[in-house]
């Protein structure tokens, strides 16, 4: 069986060229460049070289010659492959250094596989005795040499700053794919909220119409007893129409009127300020990041996060908090928000009878952690190790989406955390999430 040293630096190449080889019944060696080709020919003389040019340390020109010039190796026959073809004399300067063939990459295997038959069926035809060059004809082959090299040098460096430029720009996309996708993932959250966030918002706004109305009532009775009493002040004997005034103020029942009246507008005030907290709360949530981080309480964050779930949550669980002093955290707040508010609802949708939410959060070591457990239906074993792989879920359509924990798990990753679920059926869940207090 022949055998056939392959030296090659690209991985692909060479391992594609040894199986091709392999199954036309060759045997071969492969090597990643052309000094450990010369190494291994200290002690192993195969029956063909094939070479790259272009390799780092020795490149096939330089291994082509030095095999020629051993009287030992001159035997050999070589063939030399390139894969970017740049002048004509590239392909002369691997013939002068004694090349017996010289192919161009990409390389046609059943051309390859003939042209290794043609050498081993005429061998040493072109390997002969190295001829001795002038020093001019030497001088002018380095010249060559040199050049050839540059040129391909150039062209490998182009090459690179293209897949560079490729590799840029599929970051980019991927990047903008990924956002997307956190999006679209909080925006099926809320699609899940929005009967809630509808009912927490028609609330306030019911009271505050009815209170406007009998503020109203009350207003045009007011107003009316103002002009009784302006009209009193007019006459002669202002005391006359005492008794007028005393009646309407009875039959309006503006006693009452007067107590009332600040409540109303107290409790129609505190209906804005919920409106105005659940826009808001809702706003932050629906934001996108900005590019840079930001300084974050996270206590604050997990209770803002809940207020937006808090009609989801309020027939199903109580949500008790045992929030400990941590530092701010720098992160992109939008994002773990998401990840609060996923737990908080699975918490939720996970319980078939009213039980409870226990957020907690504390810091040691330059570590904040921050767990959320429930007392639902926990997770059997099969269900509990693919919680996080993507589309997974246990919920029916138009319910889950299955892209709330791999997205959640995705967020920590990028805040450089963990986050864990430990689980019993029948008991409840929890999931640790650990963040590097200087992320
Ligand atoms: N707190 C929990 N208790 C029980 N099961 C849970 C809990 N959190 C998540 N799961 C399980 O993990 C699955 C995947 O969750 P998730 O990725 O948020 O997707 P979805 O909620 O859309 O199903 C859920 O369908 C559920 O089976
Ligand atoms: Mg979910």
């Amino acid at each position: 069986m022949a055998a056939i040293l392959i030296a090659d630096d690209d991985t692909i190449t060479r391992n594609l060229l040894e199986l091709n080889l392999q199954d036309e019944g060759y045997e071969v060696i492969p090597v990643a460049n052309g000094e450990e080709a010369l190494a291994l020919l200290q002690e192993f003389h195969p029956d063909l070289i094939i070479a790259d040019v272009m390799m780092p340390i020795v490149d096939g020109y330089a291994l082509c010659k030095a095999c020629k010039n051993d009287p030992a190796l001159h035997q050999i026959p070589i063939i030399l492959y390139s894969s970017s073809y740049t002048r004509d004399q590239e392909q002369q300067l691997g013939y002068d250094f004694g090349a017996d063939r010289y192919l161009l990459k990409p390389i046609d295997p059943e051309a390859l596989l003939t042209t290794i038959a043609e050498i081993f069926e005429a061998p040493a035809s072109s390997s002969g005795e190295p001829t001795e060059l002038s020093v001019d004809e030497e001088m002018q082959r380095l010249k060559t040499y040199n050049e050839v090299l540059f040129d391909k040098l150039s062209t490998k460096m182009e090459e690179l700053e293209q897949q560079v430029e490729r590799l840029r720009h599929s970051e980019e996309v991927l990047k903008s794919t990924q956002a997307q996708l956190i999006q679209n993932e909080k925006m099926a959250t809320l699609g899940q909220l929005s009967a809630g966030i509808a009912h927490e918002i028609n609330t306030p706004l019911a009271f505050m119409a009815s209170n406007t109305n009998t503020l109203k009532r009350y207003t045009r009775d007011f107003v009316d007893l103002f002009h009784a009493v302006q009209q009193a002040l007019q006459t002669e004997e202002p005391l006359a129409d005492v008794e007028a005034i005393k009646g309407l103020i009875k039959k309006r029942k503006l006693e009452f009127a007067a107590e009332d009246v600040l409540e109303l507008i107290d409790e129609t005030l505190d209906g804005t300020e919920r409106l105005k907290s659940i826009v808001l709360n809702l706003k932050s949530f629906c934001r996108q990041d900005q590019q840079e981080k930001t300084y974050t309480d996270l206590n604050a964050l997990i209770k803002s996060t809940i207020n937006i779930a808090h009609c989801e949550l309020k027939y199903k669980a109580t949500v008790t908090y045992d929030l400990k002093d941590i530092p701010e955290f720098r992160c992109f707040p939008q994002q773990i928000g998401q990840v609060f508010l996923n737990l908080v609802l699975n918490a939720s949708q996970a319980m078939e009878e009213p039980g409870t939410i226990t957020i907690r959060s504390w810091s040691d070591d330059g570590t904040i952690h921050i767990e959320f457990s429930d007392t639902g239906s926990g997770m059997p074993d099969e269900v509990r190790e693919k919680i996080f792989d993507p589309f997974f879920t246990t919920k029916p359509v138009g319910l889950g989406t299955g892209l709330g924990l791999p997205i959640s798990a995705d967020i920590i990753r990028r805040h450089n955390g963990t986050i864990e679920v430990s689980s019993t059926v029948g008991e409840g869940t929890q999931f640790l999430i650990t963040l590097p207090e200087d992320a």
